[in-house]
């Protein structure tokens, strides 16, 4: 039977459909929303709405008007209805859903659109592939965990514009198009009409204008900021994303980190009542580093890396006495009583696993009820052996797992990886668990080896510690920076620094990483600028909303927590973004496509 599509009219909502109640037994109400299922029981029919707060049964019986009756037999999934009628307790209660104790009898029923038979069901995880979720994406957007996802995120945002308002910041939009100024990621570059053969940029972050705000006086900054990055997308990247972006004059590290452990205790009481203590801990670099093998550690969880190196300096077994001969380490993770989970077919994937990380090899004990199954103990001494098992203070049941590399980075990143991965399989996780704390005291300078230069770790306008300004030019590697992140369960959600005010040093820190001034002075010549006029101290940071929402929903990826995220190709599936142009727009551009081979 065709259905008549009516048009809304002076039809209204009064109830959104997962809000209705016992209490409100008897009352009329109307609702608006989808068809979630639609059950034909012969004499009776029901049909559970979905707006976005839930659903609500819509109950149509013998006491149904019968043009009424035929219509909602002729309803399927996702039609777009308005229902009125008085709100009844059902006659069997349905304990799962909130709604579940009430229906409504209907007397008055809209059909205000059809659909067509959706290419997969719109239900809570439903296990279909991403990327047809992505293709048909408006559609995805209507399960429950994706409305929930969305609805949380912004009252994240809620809460940040809030909160920081009663801070004294104050939102100001930047610039979408500006100078390309590469360091870090790669440009996202926009043709010029008007200036043939140049480009705009779409901002990495909108560090540079938020510089200048503090220098025009408007003390403290705060902006829901979109950045584009041309880089490798990962679980926890997209080539678009949201920082919640703040800059503070006037202030140094510990006035920033304060602020912002305000806004995780605000943020976590009012979205998900839970209570985060403060302040957090502060963890060097270093300490992070040695400790953990990343600067961005999960502390939910021990299993940490300690250094044997000291005690193998005589040692004869090539794979290790060439990592220290090569100026590396040899560093290892204990595993408490795990040796009848981490078999040896396990460490044969665990070492599959540490290869993925520049490691060539893992080496291990097992200690057994049968005594150590090693695949080292035995290049090395006696005495070698027990300062080792000393160590780790190996006991029956105790794995021990070590990386030696000639290069601390790979020992650092593989063992850091390994951790996170046994916690994983060996389910030492709680994911219940938010453990934040502040990684610190981070260098200022990197050593590219492709570029063949330092790098700023964090950016070129990042301040050095005051006792190490001197040491910027004779040991850079040494210089520690007033740069700071903010870490959750070893995830990097934001990050930030105290910003060099000093032009001097501005400039000492651009020759530093290679430019030369005319260099610094084509790509930075308005900041350099600037700051002759009169620069406060400031410093600020930035937060990944996307990731920020992740987390506190426990999701697996920042792409869940999108409405509309891009894949890995960085294209986006809905929309078939990015695409082929006219050849007329590309004519007024001046630009001409060459193909490569
Ligand atoms: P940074 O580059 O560390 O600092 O970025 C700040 C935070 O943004 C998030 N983030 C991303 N999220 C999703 N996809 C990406 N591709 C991506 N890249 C970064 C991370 C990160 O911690 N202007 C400085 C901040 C400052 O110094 O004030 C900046 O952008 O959670
Ligand atoms: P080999 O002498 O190469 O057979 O290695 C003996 C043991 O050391 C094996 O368990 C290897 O997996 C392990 N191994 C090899 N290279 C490394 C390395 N760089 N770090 C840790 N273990 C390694």
């Amino acid at each position: 039977m065709a259905v008549t599509i009516s048009k809304l009219g002076d039809t209204r909502r009064t109830h959104y459909c997962g809000t209705l109640r016992r209490e409100d037994e008897g009352q009329r109400v109307t609702v608006c929303g989808w068809v979630q299922r639609q059950r034909d029981l012969g004499q009776l029919i029901f049909v559970d709405l979905r707006d976005r707060t839930g659903i609500v049964q819509l109950a149509f019986d013998e006491q149904t008007d019968r043009e009424i009756f035929d219509t909602a037999f002729a309803v399927r999934s996702e039609y777009v209805l308005a229902a009125s009628g008085i709100l009844r307790v059902r006659s069997s209660i349905n304990k799962d859903i909130p709604t579940g104790e009430v229906e409504i009898a209907v007397d008055e029923l809209k059909v205000l659109a059809v659909s067509e038979t959706p290419p997969f069901e719109i239900q809570e995880n439903s296990p279909v592939k991403e990327d047809l979720r992505l293709q048909y994406r408006y559609l995805d957007l209507r399960r429950p965990d994706m409305q929930s996802a969305i609805l949380t995120r912004h009252k994240i945002v809620k809460v940040a514009h809030d909160y920081y308002d009663q801070n004294g910041f104050i939102e100001v939009e930047t610039p979408i198009m500006v100078k390309s100024t590469p360091e870090g990621a790669r440009d996202y570059l926009v043709p010029s009409r008007i200036k043939k053969g140049s480009f705009f940029a779409l901002p990495q972050s909108p560090q540079l204008y938020k510089q200048l705000l503090m220098l025009s006086g408007f003390d403290r900054y705060m902006q829901i900021a979109r950045c584009f990055r041309d880089e490798d997308l990962r679980a926890d990247r997209q080539p678009e994303f949201t920082q919640i972006d703040l800059e503070m004059s006037f202030v140094d590290e510990g006035d920033i980190r304060a602020v912002n452990e305000g806004f995780m205790k605000r943020l976590f009481k009012e979205i998900l009542d839970v209570d985060v203590p403060t302040p957090f801990v502060c963890m060097p670099y270093k300490e992070a580093m040695e400790r953990y093998g990343s600067d961005k550690p999960d502390t939910r969880f021990g299993l940490e890396l300690q250094d044997m190196s000291d005690l193998l300096t005589k040692c004869e077994f090539k794979v290790f006495a060439g990592a220290l001969a090569g100026g590396g380490s040899v560093r290892g993770i204990k595993v408490p009583a795990a040796a009848d989970k981490l078999t040896r077919k396990v460490i044969d994937k665990l070492t599959e696993f540490v290869r993925d990380y520049g490691a060539k090899g893992l080496a291990f004990t097992r200690m057994t009820a049968d005594g150590a199954a090693s695949s080292f103990e035995k290049f090395l001494t006696e005495d070698e052996v027990a300062a080792v098992r000393d160590r780790f203070a190996l006991t029956e049941g105790d794995v021990l797992l070590v990386v030696a590399d000639a290069d601390n980075s790979t020992v650092f990143a593989s063992l850091g990886a390994l951790r996170c991965e046994v916690a994983k399989r060996l389910g030492l996780i709680d994911p219940t668990k938010f453990n934040f704390l502040w990684v610190v005291d981070f260098p200022l300078f990197e050593y590219s080896k492709e570029e063949g230069r330092y790098m700023a770790m964090h950016h070129p306008f990042t301040a050095p510690k005051d006792e190490h300004a001197d040491l910027i030019e004779s040991d850079p590697g040494r210089v520690l920076a007033k740069a700071y992140d903010m870490v959750l369960n070893g995830c990097e959600v934001g990050g930030g620094s105290i910003r060099i005010n000093n032009p001097e040093l501005q400039q000492r820190m651009f020759k530093a990483l290679g430019f030369t001034p005319e260099d610094a002075q084509e790509r930075f010549g308005f900041l350099i600028d600037a700051f002759r006029f009169g620069a406060p101290p400031h410093g600020g940071m930035a937060y990944g909303l996307d990731r920020l929402v992740m987390l506190m929903l426990g999701r697996d990826s920042i792409r869940d927590v999108m409405a509309f995220p891009k894949v890995a190709t960085s294209s986006e599936l809905m929309s078939g973004a990015p695409a082929e142009v006219d050849d007329a727009q590309l004519r007024d551009l001046s630009i001409a496509i060459v193909n490569e081979q």
